[in-house]
């Protein structure tokens, strides 16, 4: 069966103190006010995995996730960080693809298959984003950008690795813009993703798979986007900063 998700990707903010307080109000209210079944997942930056972890361990609905990791297992890469070291930490999932990651790093399709790979083998899940331009959208190339980004980033696993993956669709456009897709716009997309997975997995992978929304999803608009039969939660940025609107969030599943 497909997990429901919520994950709040925090970015590059918070102090230390900000965030160990943001996580302690999440991890009261995820286990006083969201009765149901869904996985919530925080991504903070890379400094704060281990204290994050260490809040919420007990929390059997909390996960971590980190925001990005290296290309290489190890050795010398000055800066980076590498899946093994997030594993060790208990982080269970990596963000791959961030369209962020895509714009201001140059990350391509090429590299992000082999991050995809790297998460996988230390057994970690890789939350691979894709998403489209609003020029993209406009000249009508939406699909065709969606599918490419999904081949080359993650048409080579085999089906046991794309079992163990979570796909986020977040529109360019819509990231930290405070224009959201419409339900409309966001159940096409994924219906889309699903349909393109089940022609090259089968039903069943496509059907158990996750397809997350991220672009502008808060607490007004998270409901009549989580409605849609194909979208399986959603990958939070701003509105995951402030833990009330994140927790209405997660109700809203
Ligand atoms: P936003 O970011 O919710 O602030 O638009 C979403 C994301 O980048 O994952």
């Amino acid at each position: 069966m497909k997990k429901k998700i919520v994950a709040g990707n925090w970015k590059m903010n918070l102090s230390l103190l900000e965030a160990l307080a943001l996580v302690s109000e999440i991890n009261f209210m995820v286990n006083d006010e969201v009765m149901h079944d869904v996985t919530v997942i925080i991504a903070p930056p890379f400094p704060y995995l281990q204290s994050i972890r260490q809040l919420t361990k007990d929390n059997p609905r909390i996960h971590t996730a980190a925001q990005n990791c290296y290309s290489e297992t190890k050795g010398a890469f000055t800066g980076e960080v590498s899946a093994e070291m997030l594993k060790s930490l208990g982080t269970e999932y990596v963000i791959i693809g961030h369209s962020e990651r895509r714009n201001y790093f140059k990350e391509d399709n090429h590299l992000l298959a082999k991050k995809v790979k790297i998460v996988l083998n230390v057994e970690l899940i890789p939350i691979y984003c894709c998403g489209e331009t609003l020029q993209e959208r406009n000249a009508n190339k939406h699909f065709e950008i969606i599918k490419i980004q999904l081949e080359e980033g993650l048409f080579y696993l085999s089906e046991k690795e794309f079992s163990n993956i979570v796909i986020a669709y977040e529109p360019v456009w819509a990231i930290g813009t405070g224009v959201t897709a419409s339900p409309q716009q966001a159940q096409e997309m994924h219906q889309y993703i699903r349909s393109l997975i089940k022609g090259k997995y089968g039903n069943e992978i496509a059907d158990n798979l996750s397809i997350l929304y991220g672009g502008s999803c808060n607490s007004k608009n998270a409901k009549e986007l989580f409605d849609n039969p194909d979208v399986d939660g959603g990958l939070i940025g701003g509105a995951s900063l402030k833990s009330r609107d994140f927790t209405d969030i997660i109700k809203a599943i």
